[in-house]
C-alpha cells in the first residue's frame, strides 16, 4: 500500500456534564475545544514514533499510540513503515483528553496517508484500541467528541447526537496543576457503583437526564441556567469521591468570582475545572484566578473536528 506524508490535526474536549455516569450508560454532554493535537506521518524502513510530550520519558507513554497503528495494519493488510510525530498543545493528564486528542489525530493521519479513507466512526473505532490501552474501560466520548467537533450529547452504544449551536459559547477551564490517572478514577466510581447499585442506578439517570436538559440550555444560550446545572453536577461527583479539595476550591473561587456555575471536568481527583460566567465577565475573572498561579483560559465553542491533509 503508497504511503504519503500526511498531517492531521484534533481538537481537546471538555466534558460539560455527565463524565463518570456515561460510562454506566448516561447521557454526557461534552465539547471539542480549541487546544490541539498534531500528528504528522511519512513513510520509514520501520514503525518509528516519537512526541514532544513523551520525549523525557519511557517509551511505554508510546504504547497506545504503537497499539493503534498496528491495529490499522492488521485490519488493512499493510506493513507498518511509518515515522510518526507528535506535538501538543494540551496539558497532559489534565482532564481535556489529551490521549483521544492523539490517538484520533494519529488515526486520521495515517487514514490518510494509506488512503484508507476512514469514517468518523471508523476513527473512533481504532483510537479506542490506544485509549483502552491507556485507561481500561473507556465510554468513548473523548474520541469521538475529538473527532466529531463541535457539541454533542454522547451514550455508549448509541449515535451521538449533535447540538446544534447557533453562535459561540464561551467557557473558563481552569487547571489544577495535578495530574491524575483516569483508569483509577473510573474504577473507584465501578466499586462505589458495586456498593449500592440502585441508588447509583438512580443517579445515572438522573444525571443523563441532566445531561439532556444542560444541551437545550447550551443549545439556547442560557448560560445561566446551563450554570446551575454545572453545580448540581458537581455536587453528584463530589459525592461519589471524585472531587477533591483542590478542585472543591476552584469551583468556591470560580463562584465567589462571580461565574454561575463550575465543576470538574473529566475523571477528576485533579485535572481542570470548567465553568461558565455571565457574557464579558470572563476578561475579569481569567486575570484573578492566574493571578493565584493556575492556568486558565477561555474555551469558545464550536470548535471543527479532526482534519487531515496531504503533505508534498
Ligand atoms: O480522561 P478524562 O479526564 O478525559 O475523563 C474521561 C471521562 C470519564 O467519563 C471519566 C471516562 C470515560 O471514558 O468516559
Amino acid at each position: 500500500m503508497p504511503t504519503r506524508r500526511a498531517v492531521a490535526q484534533a481538537p481537546s474536549k471538555v466534558i460539560i456534564t455527565g463524565e463518570h455516569f456515561v460510562v454506566h450508560g448516561a447521557w454526557a454532554l461534552a465539547a471539542a475545544v480549541g487546544r490541539k493535537v498534531r500528528v504528522e506521518v511519512r513513510p520509514s524502513a520501520s514503525l518509528d514514533i516519537s512526541s514532544d510530550k513523551f520525549g523525557g520519558r519511557s517509551k511505554e507513554s508510546l504504547s497506545p499510540a504503537i497499539k493503534v497503528v498496528e491495529a490499522l495494519a492488521k485490519e488493512y493488510s499493510f506493513r507498518p513503515n511509518l515515522s510518526v510525530s507528535i506535538s501538543s498543545d494540551i496539558p497532559d493528564g489534565a482532564g481535556l483528553g489529551s490521549s483521544a486528542s492523539t490517538m484520533v489525530a494519529l488515526t486520521s493521519a495515517v487514514s490518510r496517508s494509506c488512503a484508507l479513507d476512514l469514517s468518523t466512526d471508523e476513527l473512533v473505532k481504532f483510537s479506542m484500541v490506544g485509549e483502552r490501552e491507556v485507561h481500561g474501560n473507556p465510554s468513548g466520548i473523548d474520541p469521538t467528541v475529538c473527532a466529531e467537533g463541535g457539541a454533542i450529547l454522547f451514550r455508549p452504544g448509541e449515535k451521538p447526537r449533535p447540538v446544534p449551536l447557533p453562535g459561540s459559547r464561551r467557557f473558563i477551564v481552569v487547571y489544577s496543576g495535578k495530574k491524575r490517572n483516569t483508569g483509577r478514577l473510573v474504577s473507584h466510581v465501578a466499586v462505589e457503583r458495586s456498593r449500592m447499585p440502585n441508588f447509583f442506578g438512580g443517579l445515572a439517570d438522573s444525571v443523563g437526564d441532566l445531561s439532556i436538559r444542560a444541551a437545550e440550555l447550551l443549545s439556547a444560550g442560557d448560560m445561566g441556567g446551563l450554570g446551575r446545572l454545572l453545580n448540581l453536577n458537581q455536587a453528584v461527583l463530589s459525592g461519589v469521591g471524585v472531587s477533591t479539595p483542590d478542585l472543591d476550591m476552584l469551583v468556591d473561587l470560580l463562584i465567589s468570582l462571580g461565574c454561575d456555575g463550575a465543576k470538574l471536568t473529566g475523571a477528576g481527583g485533579g485535572g481542570s475545572v470548567v465553568a461558565v460566567a455571565p457574557e464579558g465577565k470572563e476578561k475579569r475573572i481569567i486575570p484573578e484566578v492566574s493571578a493565584r498561579g493556575f492556568e486558565a483560559f477561555v474555551a469558545e465553542i464550536p470548535v471543527e473536528g479532526v482534519k487531515s491533509w496531504l503533505e508534498r
